[in-house]
């Protein structure tokens, strides 16, 4: 299990040009809400393309504990045969979401309006982020928590026997935090809303809406309203998962700065509040195309096709932009090296409590490649060297965060001497294939002699 046991060190070197197709694996956090809605439905909810990243298979597991079957057949279809709104079991056993703050933060919301209890612990990464944000919203449905200091894991949740209806404005930009209200207020009587200034993904209203509750969102001045009905039946649904953009982003960017590259990533969901790295790297000069845009399951979906940009220049992401593409930065920021002139990234405080603090991981990694980094409480700018002057020559630490480990390997494929990662186990909790699918599109990278 990644972050776990022994260390995995990769280095990754000056690569060929990389070509060929790349086959991201399916979207995170769509994996996580077919499990759990599916758990929550009366009847057989069957999943294909579904994530099978240590992350989403914790929470399978956690759906398991909470009574739903869950089930993977020989096809590698997902057969979840679910409980109920307000059917949840109590879980006889500690609910271990490993490095997943989605899973834990979801699942908590799902439960608590339940007369159930149920205890959450996770690794080392996921034992330090902050739970207030969703506690908080809980506690006024009803439910107590008793966790560590700064509302940490391990937590125990004692869900509400009578829960209440609830409203509730997001002081955080965050869609695990909305996601857990709306869940939790599925079993409260009456009209839950949620209300978020800045908009985030919006996957589990699509979903919701999918399987057959009441939902409704509205744009006002106040920021997106979101209505949920309590209470409803839902229905399973059979979901076919597209392929994750925050994955796509890891070939994506290695075409932009790998020169001679040509890489073409098919079936991408390009769900507006999740693609905002990619209209960034358009503005930056990427020679990146949408082709055969098309509507699946509800999600907009196309076909990527990146190619080595030989003039890619620094940009200021502007902050409205961050909630579209929070895990994209440190891979951003590793094209941003390869930029002429400095790249802004501002508004971005969320990323100092995700699986690291992910503006301090990249800054001190990518200033022992060479690359100077300004850094403040919620910004940073990268100052670019352009293509062929980025020296690299530095082992770096993934601090047990997925994106940091990929996005450094992703470095050392275009840097003058070779990049270390200490750690890339936790690369195996969104992206299991990273390694055969970079290599087969001719990346260079090795996992260490560890004698
Ligand atoms: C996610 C929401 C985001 C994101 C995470 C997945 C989700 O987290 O970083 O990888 O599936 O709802 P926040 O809600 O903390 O922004």
């Amino acid at each position: 299990m990644s972050g776990h046991g022994t260390p995995v060190p990769m280095t990754s070197r000056q690569s060929g040009p990389l070509k060929g197709e790349a086959n991201a694996p399916g979207d995170k956090s769509i994996s996580h809400r077919s499990l759990i809605l599916g758990a929550l439905s009366i009847g057989e909810t069957r999943v294909t393309g579904l994530l099978e990243g240590e992350d989403v298979l914790d929470t399978a597991k956690a759906m398991r504990a909470f009574g739903a079957e869950v089930v993977r057949e020989e096809s590698g279809t997902w057969s979840v045969h679910g409980v109920g709104v307000g059917g949840f079991a109590e879980p006889a056993q500690v609910i271990d979401c490993g490095n997943s703050g989605t899973g834990v933060r979801l699942i908590m919301g799902a439960m608590a309006t339940s007369p159930i209890t149920a205890t959450f612990t996770g690794d080392a990464s996921l034992n330090g982020r902050p739970m207030g944000r969703v506690t908080d919203p809980l506690a006024l449905f009803g439910a107590r928590s008793y966790g560590r200091a700064g509302g940490r894991l391990p937590m125990t949740i004692v869900g509400a026997a009578n829960p209440v209806p609830v409203t509730y404005t997001t002081p955080v930009p965050s869609a695990q935090v909305k996601s857990a209200v709306l869940l939790a207020g599925l079993n409260a009587p009456g009209q839950t809303v949620v209300i978020e200034r800045e908009a985030t993904r919006d996957h589990s209203e699509r979903m919701l809406a999918g399987f057959g509750a009441t939902i409704t969102t509205e744009d006002t001045p106040e920021g997106r309203v979101i209505t949920l009905t309590g209470q409803p039946e839902l229905k399973p649904q059979t979901i076919v998962v597209p392929r994750d953009p925050s994955s796509a982003a890891f070939p994506v960017c290695a075409a932009l700065i790998v020169p001679g590259s040509d890489v073409l990533v098919p079936n991408i969901g390009l769900n507006p509040t999740r693609a905002g790295l990619f209209t960034t790297l358009r503005e930056m000069g990427a020679d990146l195309t949408y082709e055969n845009l098309r509507e699946e399951g509800g999600e907009p979906v196309a076909d990527l096709r990146a190619r080595f940009s030989a003039n890619l220049k620094g940009i200021a992401v502007p902050p409205d932009r961050a909630a579209s593409m929070i895990d994209e930065y440190p891979v951003l920021s590793v094209v941003a090296c390869f930029a002429q002139g400095q790249t802004e990234m501002r508004g971005v405080k969320e990323l100092r409590v995700k699986e690291s603090d992910r503006i301090d991981a990249m800054a001190v990694g990518l200033r022992a490649a060479g690359i100077t980094v300004d850094e403040g409480e919620d910004w940073w700018i990268v100052h670019g060297r352009g293509h062929g002057d980025v020296p690299g020559g530095a082992t770096v630490a993934s601090r047990l965060d997925h994106r940091i480990a990929m996005s450094f390997l992703i470095l050392g494929m275009a840097t003058t001497k070779p990049v270390t990662v200490d750690d890339a186990s936790p690369i195996a909790t969104s992206f299991p294939i990273f390694e055969p699918l970079m290599a087969q599109l001719g990346a260079s990278i090795t996992r260490d002699n560890r004698g």
